[in-house]
């Protein structure tokens, strides 16, 4: 370790079909960015039956399994890749509990969401989690290795 801050961290935050639906996506976006985070990656997709079984592996035994991957194939997804110090934990932070009725004022799920069935958004819950869901979702050749330093001024 350099005991730098690792400003490369990723992680994956995908806006769910309740979220597109109802028109959420730019206020998402923007919650991240005006957090200071990079936009890495981003693309809307219909989610398919295979991606999703492996993005919710874990959960295959609960009870809400089949309902759960129904909702989310309903309609489009907006799946975007994060980068920044601490993105992972942050971004838990802002989403907010699971379960919308525990979530905090100020979060995304406590502002926007009441009911886990349609929690609006996802995040990855940890850094190896989020490796493996963005390698599962994204391409490595369609993430933006970017920086740019832009003139805001002719003095
Ligand atoms: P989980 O991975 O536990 O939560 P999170 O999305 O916060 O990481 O669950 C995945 C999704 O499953 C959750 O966002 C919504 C859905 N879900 C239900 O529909 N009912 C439930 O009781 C739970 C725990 C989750």
């Amino acid at each position: 370790s350099t005991g730098l801050p690792d400003v490369r961290e990723r992680t994956l935050i995908a806006v769910k079909p309740d979220g597109v639906q109802r028109r959420l996506v730019g206020q998402i976006i923007q919650r991240f960015e005006q957090r200071g985070f990079k936009l890495v990656g981003l693309k809307m997709l219909q989610a398919s039956q295979d991606v999703l079984s492996e993005h919710y592996c874990g959960l295959r035994t609960k009870p809400f399994y089949n309902s759960l991957l129904r909702y989310m194939t309903s309609g489009p997804v907006v799946v975007m890749v994060w980068e920044g110090h601490n993105v992972v934990q942050t971004s838990r932070t802002m989403v907010g509990h699971t379960n919308p009725a525990e979530a905090m004022a100020g979060t995304v799920r406590g502002d926007f969401s009441m009911h886990v069935s349609r929690n609006v958004v996802h995040a990855s819950d940890s850094v190896e989690g989020a490796q493996k869901e963005i390698q599962l979702w994204f391409q490595a050749k369609d993430l933006v290795d970017w920086d740019c330093w832009v003139q805001t001024s002719t003095s």
